[in-house]
């Protein structure tokens, strides 16, 4: 089993901030979003699940004007912070891809098989 990688240290993620990460899982480059909701941190891959596109579309936004949710910037998909649910939008019912983390010793690892960037 691989070891966790160090993607943050959990007191740079505050509510409001995404933090991005690269990762490798299957051979694909793929990005990582990490955000602190009020039921604590979750991270998502950055893929809308109405088109394979970023969320952000490169822009580094990813969250409504409230900061209540996770918004495409695409065709403007909202999904929740603490599920991942697409609530509204063209794949409404559908959820983002959770990765799995943990925090160990105030830093968020990233529990996969392959490495981050
Ligand atoms: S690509 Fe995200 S809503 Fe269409």
């Amino acid at each position: 089993m691989a070891e966790p990688i160090i993607i943050a240290n959990e007191a740079e993620v505050f509510a409001g901030k995404v933090v991005t990460f690269s990762y490798r899982q299957d051979g694909i480059r793929r990005e990582g979003i990490l955000l602190r909701t009020k039921d604590g941190l979750r991270s998502y891959e950055n893929v809308c699940r109405h088109l394979p596109v970023k969320l952000d579309l490169g822009s580094k936004y990813f969250l409504t004007l409230g900061q209540d949710a996770i918004l495409c910037q695409s065709h403007g998909a909202i999904f929740e912070l603490e599920t991942g649910l697409c609530t509204r939008g063209p794949c409404e019912g559908a959820s983002l891809k959770a990765l799995p983390i943990e925090v160990r010793s105030g830093q968020v690892m990233l529990l996969i098989r392959d490495e981050v960037e």
